[in-house]
């Protein structure tokens, strides 16, 4: 869920107006620390300067964090946990240094989201996103990242003309680093996923609210809560299912009808403000480490609340989805 933006503030999922601030600024590519300097003179994301400068890679081993431990996580991994009702802890990413933080904090997936538009950039929704912008945010979180799993969410108008634009632009994100393209909305997006998983590229669908139609959805609302609104999120996630996506993020519905559908399905469901019951939980970090100013959404939990360090709170939202604690249907559902 896109929740509220650093600089021109608008919460993403109610829409409401935010004092303006200045947007920070993104990672770029530079490692804080690492054991053995490499020059890197040929990467075009560096600032010029740069090329004077070393790069570290991320130190490997050293740290006796999740992260560090453990093996890379695969599709095989993430079905395995699933079937074995393990729950994956998933966060928004979106540069370098936090990819490392959450890495060792034990965050299963980064997902690079286009809600770095209103997080990052300051924009009121993630319609201006641009592919050549997710690829940048892709390569830095890449870069830090050494065992998640990383899903790109490919941004509006790189996939919704055809297949082939959808392949053209998903393999723009796979170059640069994603293990898993995201793409919103169901019943037309079914034969662009059928292609991509054709060719080799994972995908992770996304329904029930898909900012990227907040305009045709009429804002950042609980969707499905009416009965054909309900029957159709079944029918498309089915139908999602069926086409091969791998995974399914439900954003903000019932969580009775996300639970039913987690239950349902073949694969892992993450959801975000959709109740306890599913595989998975997604958080935008910038929300859940109360970055975020303003009035949050319900289903957002800051777990900054009692202080501490950014990894320590990383590593409670890992333990309280882990656990089943995160989200309390009472505080948190719809
Ligand atoms: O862009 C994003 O952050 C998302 C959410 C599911 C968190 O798509």
């Amino acid at each position: 869920m896109r929740m509220a933006v650093s600089g021109i503030g608008r919460c993403a999922s109610t829409g409401a107006l935010r004092a303006k601030r200045p947007a920070g600024a993104a990672a770029e590519g530079r490692y804080s620390h690492g054991p053995e300097p490499l020059p890197c003179t040929d990467d075009p994301d560096l600032p010029s300067h740069a090329s004077a400068r070393t790069i570290r890679p991320r130190q490997r081993g050293a740290a006796a964090m999740s992260g560090a431990a453990r093996k890379p996580i695969t599709l095989h991994r993430l079905r395995a946990m699933h079937a074995a009702g393990e729950k994956i802890a998933m966060l928004t990413c979106y540069d370098a240094a936090f990819a490392q933080l959450l890495d060792d904090a034990g965050v299963d997936v980064l997902l690079v989201g286009d809600s770095l538009g209103m997080v990052l950039q300051g924009r009121p929704s993630t319609l201006p996103v641009s592919l050549d912008e997710m690829a940048y945010h892709t390569r830095c979180v890449a870069r830090g990242n050494r065992s998640a799993w990383i899903v790109a969410d490919l941004p509006f108008g790189s996939y919704q003309a055809s297949a082939e634009q959808a392949l053209h632009s998903a393999a723009q994100l796979m170059q640069a680093g994603a293990h898993m393209v995201k793409l919103e909305g169901g019943g037309w997006t079914a034969p662009l996923v059928r292609a991509l998983v054709e060719r080799g590229i994972p995908v992770c669908a996304h329904l029930g609210l898909t900012p990227q139609s907040v305009h045709a959805l009429g804002g950042y609302r609980v969707q499905g809560r009416d009965d054909d609104a309900a029957q159709t999120l079944r029918a498309h996630a089915t139908e999602l299912a069926a086409a091969g996506a791998a995974m399914l993020v439900l954003e903000l519905m019932p969580s009775a009808l996300a639970g039913e559908l987690a239950a349902a399905l073949p694969i892992p469901v993450i959801g975000i403000g959709a109740g306890p019951a599913c595989a998975g939980q997604v958080l935008v970090l910038h929300d859940m480490l109360g970055i975020t100013p303003g009035t949050l959404p319900r289903f957002v939990r800051n777990f900054m609340h009692d202080g501490g360090a950014i990894a320590d709170g990383v590593r409670r939202y890992v333990a309280a989805v882990k656990d089943g604690s995160f989200p309390d249907p009472a505080r948190h559902g719809y």
